[in-house]
């Protein structure tokens, strides 16, 4: 490594500069000096030493960041004793002289000294930004990795769906009729949907579920999209109970999760494509998500015209 680079953790005064540096080294995530905020330095378990940077005389040029849980997400089962990697980036001009490979091993250095004995490349929920390195885009880091001791886990796949093409075919709008007729509704969330949508997500998927109907309510409640989480309701007994949910932010799309005791009986065609009209009305070109595996991708997606954009590498060591 060359002599006048120094490693060390982040300053508190760094915030912005940082964001910066992530914006331009890694221009295909898309990763505004907001969204960095939001999505790292308001992060309940981010800490200064989990952000490794490198620095030439005092400038950014590399940085590895590790996040650890330490205020427990929702209902998600405990992965205390799990550290994440979720940003990895040196500026290109610093490439092939080992920043990365130092950067790493200090990342991993933090994750041992809070007691974690694995770390996995990247899938830390909820603040992710890719399920691990584009097996395309980011051919070096998989490289990198994997000189290090890391296994690769599966090939996580993100989807495009162009929205100006989309119809809704016959036979889901007859699903929908066919459902309303034995009292499956499928509802704009709302006041009174919102207890026994939490219960839903608490009750059928442990995890970050919890999380998305909670700030949903709250973009709804605050102006946002009425449309944003749809949510299939069976009213057929004294409760409503809830068997399903849509979500999406803007062209971003999902989650969406059906009740294992209801699956089979059309309820997710239906809300997938409740939500994909919901994004055309609001004027998107395109629907997205970053993660999904082959099989769902071929039981749901791909009728529906979405189309396979990027493939990941999620990967994990033991350390
Ligand atoms: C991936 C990245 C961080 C590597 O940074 P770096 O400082 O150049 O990596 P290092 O010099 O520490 O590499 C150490 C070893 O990793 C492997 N490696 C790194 N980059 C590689 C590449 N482009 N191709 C093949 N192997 C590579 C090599 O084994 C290398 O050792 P060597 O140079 O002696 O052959 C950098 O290329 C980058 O910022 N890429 C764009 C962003 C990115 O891909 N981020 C990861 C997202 S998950």
């Amino acid at each position: 490594m060359a002599t006048k680079i120094e490693t060390g953790p982040m300053g508190v005064g760094e915030g912005a500069d940082v964001a910066r540096f992530v914006a331009r080294t890694l221009p295909d995530e898309a990763i505004s000096e907001t969204r960095f905020a939001r999505q790292v330095l308001l992060d309940p378990n981010f800490e200064l030493e989990g952000a490794r940077i490198a620095r030439d005389d005092g400038r950014i040029v590399g940085l590895c960041l590790a996040m650890g849980r330490r205020t427990p997400l929702e209902n998600a089962p405990d992965d205390s004793d799990r550290g994440y990697l979720t940003l990895l980036a040196v500026a290109p001009e610093y490439r092939r002289q080992g920043i990365a490979r130092t950067l790493v091993q200090a990342a991993e250095a933090y994750h041992r000294d809070g007691g974690r004995r694995q770390v996995q490349v990247s899938p830390y929920a909820p603040g992710y930004f890719i399920p691990g390195p584009d097996e395309a885009v980011h051919a070096g880091a998989v490289a990198l990795l994997e000189s290090l001791g890391y296994g690769k886990v599966y090939r996580p796949l993100s989807m495009e769906c162009p929205l100006w093409r989309l119809t809704v075919p016959d036979w889901v709008e007859q699903a929908e009729r066919d459902l309303e007729a034995r009292g499956v509704r499928i509802r704009n969330l709302d006041t009174g949907l919102i207890l026994p949508t939490i219960e839903f997500s608490a009750r059928v998927f442990a995890g970050d579920w919890v999380r998305y109907a909670r700030e949903a309510a709250h973009a709804i409640l605050a102006g946002d999209c009425p449309e944003r989480l749809v949510v299939a309701v069976d009213e057929s007994g004294p409760n409503p109970v809830v068997v399903g949910y849509s979500h999406h932010a803007a062209e971003r799309f999902g989650p969406i999760g059906v009740d294992p005791q209801r699956r089979g009986e059309k309820i997710g065609q239906v809300l997938m494509y409740r939500t994909l009209r919901a994004q055309q009305r609001a004027g998107y070109r395109t629907a997205w998500f970053l993660w999904s595996d082959d099989r769902t991708a071929e039981r749901i997606y791909n009728g529906a015209g979405f189309r396979e954009s990027r493939r990941f590498v999620l990967m994990k060591k033991d350390l």
